[in-house]
């Protein structure tokens, strides 16, 4: 969706690129190294950060949400556990994210990418009003993408995998956004795989065949569900501590964009 006013001869708006994943799946190393990779190609990012609980950010943020809400008052001030703080934190910063929504705006000449770190624990924000707010907002105004980082390292088994794929298939439901499957840390473990499990039904039954529980069965019929979940998802394999994978990561950003603008 082209921003108001760009005509023929306007830059082309950034591409918001959310990112989202499980706790520890590497999301904030990724932004960081992505951010990095923009900055050696002349190309700085536009970079928010939306975990109000983080300790400390391996990046510069232009815009960060522990500067506009402090997680641990809202916490005393409300009487809430962390959960309920770093919810209500991303609430009352939903409630201004109008402002965030204009500084994007005057960025955009200068940058083709704004990167959005997401809270540590992914349905804070993937199942709040405000989380829905916040990626609503991005997506009417910018083409935007949404990143769904697995740890490949804690997926090597069909049943984990498969769970994880289910979470990732929610996701896209929920969004209804470009989606990409961005497989981290390949430099512990090579994400071919996963992509086979993906790409060859049999040799996930052959995996899942050591298995033999209730959940294998249902995990047997969900991956005949997820062929087509499977056929159109875009994945990349990355390493977020080495920085490999990233070209690739980019292609498919823009190739994401390019067919979403294509069908809408
Ligand atoms: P939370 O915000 O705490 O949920 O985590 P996160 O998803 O932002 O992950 P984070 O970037 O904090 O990384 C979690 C751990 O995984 C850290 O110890 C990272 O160093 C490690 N990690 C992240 N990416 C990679 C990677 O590509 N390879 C390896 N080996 N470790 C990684």
């Amino acid at each position: 969706v082209a921003p108001a006013g760009a005509g023929p001869e306007s830059p082309a708006p950034p591409v918001c690129v959310l990112v989202l994943g499980m706790a520890g799946s590497g999301k904030t190393t990724l932004v960081q190294r992505l951010t990095a990779h923009l900055h050696s190609q002349n190309s700085p990012p536009y970079v928010i950060n939306l975990d109000p609980a983080v300790h400390e950010l391996p990046f510069p943020a232009n815009i960060d949400i522990r500067d506009t809400v402090k997680y641990k008052e809202v916490m005393k001030q409300y009487g809430l556990g962390p959960n309920g703080g770093i919810v209500t934190s991303l609430n009352l910063f939903a409630t201004r994210f109008d402002q965030v929504m204009k500084f994007i705006e005057k960025r955009q000449n200068t940058s083709q990418y704004v990167l959005i770190d997401t809270p540590g624990q992914i349905e804070v924000f993937t199942w709040s009003a405000s989380g829905t707010i916040i990626t609503e907002a991005l997506a009417s105004t910018f083409p935007s993408v949404v990143v769904y980082v697995m740890d490949t390292s804690r997926s090597t088994s069909p049943i984990t995998f498969m769970s994880n794929m289910l979470y990732a298939c929610s996701i896209l439901y929920k969004t209804k956004l470009p989606f990409i499957l961005a497989m981290n840390k390949t430099d512990i473990i090579d994400h071919s795989f996963a992509v086979e499990w993906m790409q060859d039904f049999e040799i996930f039954q052959d995996a899942l065949n050591q298995e033999t529980t209730y959940v294998s069965n249902l995990t047997r019929s969900m991956s005949l569900v997820l062929d087509e979940f499977y056929s159109s998802l875009k994945v990349v394999g990355v390493s977020a501590v080495l920085g490999t994978g990233l070209d690739e990561f980019f292609v498919k950003v823009s190739e994401a964009v390019d067919e979403y603008e294509r069908e809408y």
